[in-house]
């Protein structure tokens, strides 16, 4: 069982053992009821109970009623820290209480293990299904002096390296508290001996990987954007000093949430790092009534003895497995043409007609009509907020060219951005209160839109039945939801001033609703997110979305980089990834079609350029690649992804080509693919070793027919001698002989 109870008989201290396959996770609870940290380490059989005190001789800071000499709280690792105690590292929580203190002293007051994960209320999480798949913790710790209970949930997978965290505070007093500061997981690691790595980036440029070891003060990454960004991804792993790729101890953190967050690490004087990750307290306050509850969000906790390629395999099947929901969540994913990028908003139904027929002849399965179809909608200046079909550009509406897309046999997807309104809209003139704004400010503009005010429940209930009527309007089986600013002027009209902290997250928690009832009313729909490319991507939205567009900057030498990134946490299925035209409209930059084809079926592949401006050579060939994506698509969006080589790790070699395998589940096929990243005369031979194949198998080559053994492809290498940079890239589909 994932979760054990003991008493220690000597000093009177209990502890919890939460065991996954892998790893061990200990809680010590002290006899005077203090909740303290012993360790998240590689599994252990046996727990000795010796260092479940650290005692530490520094004469102030005391516990006075264990040992007053020795036990500090500043130096003793905690499972959740509060404030105002003698612990003067920043801590997991910070209420303002009635007697006007943020002193909060919380003790072990109960605990339940439950045989399942229990589903946070309003919130995305991973979710149970079987049952001894999961056992959850919840140590329940109350205030010393009022009837404050804090409950700390901790979901142990019993096949997964994975233990999912969550927080949710009662207030039990007769009067109001208000939470300041509410941390979803903080971790106390004994040393400080290990690297920081986060994925930072900007538009065009997300998640880049960035790596630097811990020092004394504080090391952070966090939003302040209304959503989770395209600067900072909701994810941190901490890595011991050797870890590598496929080796070495790495804890792996990422926030199920959407919205501001924080991810910090502070290491202190005893060269502890203090690992804590929730909502940021950053303009956020929440007004707790007598008798209310608030939850926090989940943190997926993942444990890798074999580096950061185990780790994102955890991430991946867990993802896939019991994060995304829905009939489209084991279904392999259409490849789309969008017509974004082959024509802006310049198009009527016939020319989208003629972009399908081209489409239809290079294999494409769905045609996905992007911005520019409603209202007046003719540049971004104007109309978001009006869903209603513009019928100068699309002649017989969106039944019309549903029926067209269907003659060819394609299915249809659909642009939307409903948490937006332009200021020239019919929506913003008949409520020019729905939107997020300071009355009385001015009010700043981005992409020429406000964000809606989906903290309202009148705002959501609007969008429903709007939304509603349009995804019912004509077969629509695919939307891709958008979202292109930040949230600037918090603040909103349906709230009391003291309540005008909780418009970011009741914000957050008013899309998940809106989400939530509408996957339930359209089941049939695969929805798409995006954010101005990955803006928004995070565990929070894949809840409800399965595949989320990965960045606006489809260049295939970009993309390599943005994708290897993204791969580190979320799985290739929930990686939207499209071919576009050359000079491509982001860089300018010029490369192969194979190289951006190739790049491109690492994730959900499509297409994004206009196809009817191409030859018919390069339909020919452009059907040649779908095909092959066809075969392959399972592969890589059910399989498990091995990071052969990766832009972050910078070596000479490295920085010339990237490489990766997709290998099937029963490890029958593998499809390995190579890019060069800097192209060079005389290129240098690649010798690539593989990874995850059957040890004791033969696979063939499927282009050449060439038998090799597994463990000449992964110990010795594929030879790649002739990969002249000039084709930029190679693909090899192996099969288990
Ligand atoms: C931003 C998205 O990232 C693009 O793919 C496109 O949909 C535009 N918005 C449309 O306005």
């Amino acid at each position: 069982m994932p979760v054990v109870f003991e008493k220690c008989a000597e000093d009177g201290t209990s502890f919890f053992l939460l065991n996954t396959p892998n790893s061990s996770y200990i809680i010590s609870v002290l006899k005077n009821g203090i909740v303290s940290h012993s360790g998240w380490s590689r599994r252990i059989e046996k727990w000795s109970g010796n260092s479940a005190i650290w005692k530490t001789d520094r004469g102030v800071n005391l516990l006075p009623d264990l040992d007053p000499r020795n036990l500090s709280l500043d130096t003793m690792p905690q499972e959740y820290s509060t404030a105002g105690k003698s612990d003067f590292r920043p801590g997991a929580i910070e209420l303002a209480l009635n007697d006007g203190t943020h002193t909060l002293d919380l003790r072990y007051f109960s605990h339940d293990i439950i045989e399942e994960k229990p589903q946070l209320e309003g919130l995305p999480a991973t979710y149970s299904v079987n049952s001894g798949e999961v056992e959850t913790l919840a140590l329940k710790l109350k205030d010393t002096k009022y009837d404050i209970f804090v409950t700390l949930f901790y979901a142990a997978w019993a096949e997964r390296d994975v233990i999912c965290r969550w927080v949710k505070i009662e207030n039990k007093t007769d009067g109001k508290i208000k939470i300041e500061k509410v941390m979803s997981a903080c971790i106390d690691f004994a040393g400080s001996d290990y690297k920081m790595l986060q994925m930072s980036g900007s538009w065009g440029r997300e998640r880049k990987v960035y790596m630097r070891d811990l020092v004394p003060g504080t090391q952070s990454i966090e939003s302040r954007r209304g959503s989770s960004s395209h600067h900072q991804n909701p994810f941190v792993a901490l890595l011991a000093k050797d870890a590598s790729e496929d080796s070495g101890e790495v804890f792996g953190f990422n926030f199920v949430y959407s919205g501001n967050f924080e991810a910090r690490i502070d290491v202190d004087y005893m060269e502890s790092a203090r690992f804590s990750m929730g909502i940021n307290p950053y303009n956020f306050s929440w007004n707790l009534e007598a008798g209310a509850s608030f939850t926090a969000p989940e943190v997926v906790m993942v444990y890798s003895k074999d580096g950061l390629g185990a780790m994102s395999r955890t991430f991946h099947d867990l993802y896939r497995e019991r994060l995304c929901r829905g009939q489209w969540k084991d279904k392999p994913r259409p490849i789309v043409i969008n017509n974004w990028e082959a024509t802006y908003f310049d198009f009527d139904e016939k020319k989208l007609c003629a972009l399908a027929d081209a489409a239809k002849d290079a294999g494409v399965e769905m045609f996905v009509l992007d911005d520019g179809w409603f209202g007046n909608r003719f540049d971004d200046r104007r109309a978001l907020g009006d869903w209603v079909v513009n019928t100068q550009k699309l002649k017989g509406g969106l039944p019309y060219i549903v029926s067209e897309m269907k003659k060819r046999g394609l299915g249809f997807g659909l642009w939307v951005e409903p948490e937006m309104v332009s200021p020239e809209s019919e929506l913003y003139k008949a409520h020019p209160d729905w939107c997020i704004h300071i009355p009385g400010r001015e009010m700043y503009l981005a992409r020429t839109q406000l964000m809606l005010d989906l903290s309202r429940k009148e705002v959501t209930d609007y969008l429903f039945e709007t939304l509603s009527g349009v995804f019912a309007s004509a077969d629509i089986s695919y939307i891709k939801w958008d979202f292109n600013r930040y949230m600037t002027d918090a603040y909103s009209e349906g709230l009391e001033t003291e309540q005008q902290q909780e418009v970011a997250h009741r914000y957050v928690l008013g899309l998940y609703s809106l989400l939530e009832r509408l996957t339930a009313k359209f089941p049939h729909i695969l929805f798409e997110s995006c954010a101005s490319g990955g803006g928004r991507f995070d565990p929070g939205i894949l809840y409800y979305m399965p595949q989320i567009w990965t960045s606006d900057n489809t260049d295939a030498l970009s993309r390599i980089s943005i994708q290897a990134g993204t791969t580190l946490v979320y799985p290739p299925s929930a990686m939207s990834c499209h071919v576009s035209a050359v000079p491509n409209h982001q860089t300018g930059r010029i490369t192969p079609l194979a190289q951006r084809a190739f790049t491109a079926m690492a994730g959900t592949y499509g297409y994004e350029l206009d196809m009817t401006k191409l030859s018919k050579e390069e339909i020919v060939q452009i059907a040649e690649y779908s095909n092959f994506y066809k075969k392959i698509r399972s592969i890589v969006q059910s399989g498990d992804l091995y990071r052969l080589v990766s832009p972050w790790e910078k070596s000479d070699k490295v920085e010339k080509y990237a490489a990766w395998m997709n290998v099937s589940k029963d490890k029958s096929f593998a499809v390995v693919t190579v890019s060069w990243v800097y192209a060079e005369a005389l290129a240098p031979k690649i010798v690539l070793k593989l990874k995850g194949l059957d040890g004791n198998a033969d696979y063939k080559d499927l282009k050449s027919g060439k038998i090799y053994s597994a463990k000449e492809l992964m110990y010795y290498g594929l030879l790649l001698a002739n990969l002249w940079p000039g084709n930029a890239s190679e693909q090899i589909l192996l099969e288990r002989v």
